[in-house]
């Protein structure tokens, strides 16, 4: 359901080739998340130095942040192929083995949404991550055998929107943790300019703003709200985009000044008009919103949390006084005890 959300953080499939075009190969290019970029630039002139290759990498944060970006970065500053994966693809221990095994020294293996890897196959990367081997097993039974390989240094990027699921041998073993931030208005600012002159989009800066503005603090987000912006004043406006055309713009598209759109509200009110205020469990409101679980801590919660529009508590989510003034629902501080439904939560990540 959320891919036809124009907000969505996921990739859909209009973006997936322009993507490609508004991505910054450099980490100079790389607008905002400064201390993770000091950080990464550091370690990478340090490795140099040491003749070795970077220590492993993981990059944790909501959706359409910049870790598949950054990932991307990391190679080629260290100027090594990267190689891409995904939990969800790796369905056998054989699968990785064979990936590791063909690694070359060097490489970046950039593995995404890794907290989906399976526990059995995790635990081939141990080894590797930390000894640069790995251990397969030869024959079954009692005539099963190990045996130990090595394999070249490699670095390990890993990427993931929960990194509470994160088993702790894994996360330990990456010697480089950066958490993605949402990103500030100004720095969405720069990046909806910079896809504006990629994209050869006339747009003034109180346009660009607007657009930032309602971008949900996520590049992803900002690029694809320019694009729909720009349809709009290619019809209406000469395609010029300044402040009244972008303000015109998003709210056709039911994107409000928080940069909320109608699932959001949906997602507010249901805890509000249904729940009493919450606490709701996560199961009980994706239930009610229709939504499957993960959408809704990986995508929409997190927004909502960073507006302080709801609050996680043990029990469950409960809508702040922010939604309610938000949608124009009187608050009162005596509300109702909460739901009848426990929290049955799961990793509390963001
Ligand atoms: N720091 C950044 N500066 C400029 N553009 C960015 C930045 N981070 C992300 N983007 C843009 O947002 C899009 C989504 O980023 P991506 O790396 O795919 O996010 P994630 O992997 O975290 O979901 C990229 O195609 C890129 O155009
Ligand atoms: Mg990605």
């Amino acid at each position: 359901m959320h891919n036809d959300r124009l907000i969505s953080n996921q990739v859909i499939n209009e973006d997936d080739f322009q993507e490609g075009s508004l991505r910054p190969l450099r980490l100079a290019d790389y607008i905002g998340q400064d201390r993770i970029k000091d950080n990464i630039e550091i370690f990478i002139k340090a490795a140099r130095e040491r003749q070795e290759s970077l220590d492993h990498v993981l990059l944790s944060g909501p959706p359409g942040l910049g870790k598949t970006t950054l990932a991307t970065i990391v190679a080629n500053e260290v100027g090594r192929p990267i190689r891409k994966t995904s939990g969800p693809a790796i369905e056998r221990p054989g699968d990785l083995a064979a990936i590791l095994t063909n690694i070359e020294a060097g490489e970046v293996l950039f593995i995404d949404e890794i907290h989906r890897l399976n526990r059995s196959i995790e635990e081939i990367l141990y080894p590797a991550m930390e000894d640069y081997v790995i251990d397969i097993i030869i024959g079954k039974g009692p005539a099963a055998r190990t045996l130990r390989l090595d394999i070249p240094p490699f670095t390990l990027v890993g990427a993931t929107t929960r990194p509470g699921l994160l088993s702790s041998p894994l996360r330990d073993r990456f010697g480089i943790n950066c958490r993605l931030d949402f990103y500030t208005p100004d720095d969405l600012t720069k990046i909806v300019l910079r896809a504006a002159q990629i994209l050869d989009i006339q747009m003034d800066q109180e346009g660009a703003e607007e657009i930032a503005r309602r971008s949900r603090g996520t590049p992803r987000v900002a690029n694809r709200l320019l694009k729909r912006v720009r349809d709009y004043a290619l019809v209406k406006a000469n395609g010029l985009i300044d402040l009244t055309v972008a303000r015109a713009a998003l709210a056709m598209l039911e994107i409000d000044e928080c940069g909320l759109d109608s699932m959001d509200r949906i997602i507010l009110e249901a805890i509000i008009l249904k729940f009493g205020g919450g606490p709701v469990g996560l199961e009980t409101l994706s239930a009610a919103v229709s939504e499957e679980d993960d959408t809704l801590t990986d995508v929409y919660e997190p927004y909502l949390l960073k507006m302080g529009m709801i609050q996680k508590t043990p029990r469950g989510r409960i809508a702040t006084e922010n939604a309610y003034r938000h949608l124009d629902i009187p608050w009162s501080r005596n509300q109702a005890p909460g739901s009848l439904f426990e929290a049955q939560d799961s990793g509390e990540d963001f």
